[in-house]
């Protein structure tokens, strides 16, 4: 780490400090500890993740002003903007900060959220931009953290938002990522490839987050056959943070074992979706799509797994559906 990078890291530090002691110290804090409290959050939890807020009025920047911070260095933190005038402001305002780490656990950015998105077109989560620092593709919350944890677990598990990392967190399960809100991307693959073998994909419950388990199935898929693939789907339009508010630690654990399926039969399950199988014509897409998906897994077994599931759900004739299926495989080969 050269010593601009060190200066860089040492005042997201210290601004992760000042924000955190906001919120757990002042009046100023007050509004977003209690969102927090309410979310399920202990102070125990608030002060691992090292949660804080940025309040409504100006924070950071008088604040390094008077530490005498080099104007340039504060610009290319990430955490102010600038007016047309040139002149720099807080970034973050009115939102609840979560410190963004690198793999040593070094504060690189932040994230921000708004206590409430209702009557706002603001974005509900706010990260910072790009820096020297920064470079979001490269990044995983709770890296540092979940990758210690994986050595132990054998596994990592990927979720949609930093409040459902949060949440299996609160329930012992110490082993959980997310991206930076976006898609998952290859660096993030080859982190994840260099830790473990092993990564459940556990999206929210919604059609949104279902879709985005395909994509993701995929591009690992496409990227490496070094990382075992399962899928824990929520049960519909929850995500794993609502799921542990509703029913607890003990049942959240227990969904995240349960629930695990393999990328195909959660592949069958998600062709299904907008399907009406009661009608011939979806039926019959469903089911060419449904041996399309078959036939690429390698192992015969396993495919037969699937097979005997078709041919019980929709009453075929097994010699049948085998017949297509070696046809299907034939022409992949
Ligand atoms: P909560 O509402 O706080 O429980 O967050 P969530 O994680 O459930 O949010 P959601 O499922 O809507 O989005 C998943 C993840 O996408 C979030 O954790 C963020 O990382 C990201 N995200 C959501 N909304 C925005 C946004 O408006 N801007 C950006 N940049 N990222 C977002
Ligand atoms: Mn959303
Ligand atoms: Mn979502
Ligand atoms: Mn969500
Ligand atoms: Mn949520």
């Amino acid at each position: 780490v050269n010593s601009v990078d060190h200066q860089l890291i040492e005042l997201h530090e210290l601004a992760a400090k000042l924000y955190h002691h906001i919120l757990v110290n002042t009046q100023a804090g007050a509004t977003a500890l209690s969102y927090l409290k309410q979310r399920g959050l202990s102070a125990e939890i608030i002060n691992d993740f090292g949660i804080g807020f940025a309040p409504p009025q100006r924070l950071l920047l008088p604040f390094f002003h008077e530490r005498q911070t080099d104007a340039d260095l504060l610009q290319q933190t990430g955490l102010f903007s600038q007016n047309q005038q040139g002149e720099l402001y807080d970034r973050f305002v009115d939102r609840i900060m979560f410190p963004i780490k690198n793999g040593s656990g070094q504060v690189i950015a932040f994230s921000g959220r708004l206590l409430s998105t209702e009557n706002t077109d603001m974005p509900k989560y706010l990260n910072s931009p790009e820096t020297k620092l920064f470079n979001k593709r490269r990044v995983l919350f709770n890296f540092d953290i979940a990758r210690k944890a994986a050595r132990r677990e054998q596994k990592l598990i990927l979720f949609e938002g930093f409040m459902d990392v949060i949440a299996a967190y609160r329930a012992g399960v110490t082993n959980g990522i997310a991206s930076m809100g976006t898609s998952l991307t290859e660096e993030q693959v080859s982190m994840i490839e260099r830790v473990t073998s092993n990564l459940d994909v556990c999206y929210d419950g919604d059609q949104a987050g279902q879709n985005a388990t395909k994509r993701a199935l995929e591009m690992i898929q496409g990227q490496t056959t070094n990382v075992q693939l399962e899928v824990v789907s929520m049960p519909a339009g929850i995500d794993p943070d609502e799921y542990l508010q509703q029913y607890g630690a003990e049942k959240f654990k227990q969904w995240l074992m349960d629930a695990r399926q393999t990328p195909v039969a959660f592949s069958l399950r998600h062709l299904k979706q907008g399907l009406n199988l009661e009608n011939e014509a979806d039926q019959i897409n469903y089911l060419n799509a449904a041996l399309q998906i078959i036939a690429g897994v390698p192992n015969e077994i396993e495919q037969d797994v699937y097979v005997n599931q078709l041919v019980s759900e929709f009453k075929l004739d097994k010699a049948n559906l085998t017949s297509q299926l070696r046809e299907l495989t034939r022409q992949r080969d």
